[in-house]
């Protein structure tokens, strides 16, 4: 079966790659995918014509890559400097962060920033949407992304947001800065509203970076409400401004915390104009699940954005990793399944459809929120393809399945061994890979 518009390929055709027998999302199985030129030319079964590289996916899941729509590449990897965040507290990362600022250099931060795509491209991450703080005169942390997004688009995909980190009217010259950083390069306008001094300051910010963003024509992704108040109520402005400008399905409130704590009627009106308004909802599950509820006694909230009720109403909700081992958050690895993951727990989304929507929140829905192009397993989308140690999204998100190999473009990027230990019962012995594969093996 070959796509409509790409012809017949006979048998002498020659693919740059092909990929046999593989499992796609959402259920199709036994399916090769044929590359020429950097591009998905055919899918289909027993796809005929030579191959100038072949890889037998052996009924393993073959995906498109994981899209991480939230991270900090500025921050990322600087943990410990100058101390640890001992509370775990959003606004003791954010004191740290403004102790670290006026020491950083470009050349560091654009070092750690560049290890940090190392890992993303180990891990199958190959797009990403980086907030880059934009309250610093010197916006060194702006020209560091800057050149690394450039010297690393033959790869991985990197769309900046400026973020006025300190406030877009607390700090007293945000504007300028960020209207800068906008001028240099970088691509969405970001927003913190709820860090603004008083909640009317917050709404205002909101108002005025939605015009900059009209006026420009950009995308917006604002961290909304990243508390547990539940009267923090910005994601309602935005999703206003949203309408009010024209700018729906270009706009996305992250982290939105504070509607696990609203009060549920209000909620109930909430959730059908963000759908109205297509702003779309992107939660980060590792932080938030860290960050909220550290107020709290007992019972502790935990902090994760109303998922699951985002999700049915037809909100497009996607997850971040957010912070990678800094003032926020100490662990991680930029590992977009174990995001899935804990996505998955914190939001009682267990159900086969909602395990689903948990690997496209990683998938499919960032990388419609980024506005990629050529995303997708499709004829004419970009060969950009991880091959998983599992059969489908829920053995995936279950192992957090290593990537046997990624590939950009065509060309393999990236490639790890598969996981697997031999286990001996007596003469019953099993290599055993926590797969449905787990084989029987003669005894040792
Ligand atoms: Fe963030």
């Amino acid at each position: 079966m070959l796509a409509p518009g790409f012809g017949h390929f006979r048998a002498n055709f020659m693919f740059d790659l092909v990929i046999r027998n593989a499992n796609l999302p959402g259920g199709r199985s036994g399916v090769d995918i044929g590359v020429v030129a950097g591009k998905i030319a055919a899918l289909g079964r027993k796809l005929e014509g030579e191959a100038g590289h072949e890889i037998d996916a052996t009924g393993r899941l073959v995906s498109p890559p994981f899209v991480d729509s939230h991270v900090h590449l500025d921050s990322a990897l600087s943990l410990g400097l100058p101390r640890f965040n001992e509370t775990g507290t959003l606004l003791e990362g954010i004191a740290l962060w403004g102790e670290l600022k006026p020491k950083l250099t470009q050349e560091t931060v654009y070092e750690r920033a560049k290890a940090l795509c190392f890992w993303s491209a180990a891990r199958g991450t190959l797009a990403i949407r980086s907030h880059v703080d934009v309250c610093d005169d010197r916006l060194l942390a702006v020209e560091a992304l800057l050149r690394l997004k450039t010297e690393m688009a033959p790869w991985i995909d990197i769309q900046l947001v400026a973020f006025p980190q300190d406030g877009f009217y607390r700090h007293a010259r945000a504007e300028e800065t960020l209207r800068r950083a906008l001028k240099m390069g970088v691509e969405v306008v970001g927003g913190i509203p709820h860090f603004e001094r008083t909640m009317e300051e917050g709404r205002l910010s909101v108002r005025a970076l939605m015009q900059i963003a009209a006026d420009e024509g950009r995308l917006v992704d604002m961290h909304c409400d990243e508390t547990d108040d539940p009267l923090s109520r910005h994601i309602e402005t935005l999703t206003a401004e949203t309408r009010r400008h024209g700018m729906e399905g270009r706009v996305a409130g992250s982290h939105l915390t504070s509607m696990h704590s609203m009060d549920n009627y209000y909620v109930s009106k909430l959730i059908p104009l963000m759908a109205e308004a297509r702003v779309a909802a992107i939660a980060n599950p590792l932080i938030n699940i860290t960050l909220q509820g550290r107020y709290d006694n007992y019972p502790k909230r935990r902090g994760m954005t109303r998922v699951k009720e985002l999700m049915a109403a037809g909100v497009e909700v996607a997850f971040g990793h957010d912070c990678v081992m800094d003032p926020w958050y100490p662990l991680g690895s930029h590992d977009m399944l174990e995001v899935a993951t804990m996505g998955l727990h914190v939001g009682h989304l267990t159900g086969t459809k909602e395990i689903a929507a948990c690997f496209g929140a990683v998938t499919d829905a960032p990388a419609r929120i980024l506005n990629l192009g050529g995303y997708g397993l499709e004829p004419g989308c970009h060969a950009d393809l991880v091959v998983l140690q599992a059969e489908d999204e829920m053995e995936a998100i279950r192992l957090r399945a290593e990537r046997l190999f990624v590939i950009r473009r065509g060309k393999i990027l990236a490639q790890s061994a598969p996981r697997a230990a031999v286990v001996r019962f007596g003469d019953e012995v099993r290599e055993v890979d926590c797969t449905r594969r787990n084989v029987p093996v003669k005894p040792r």
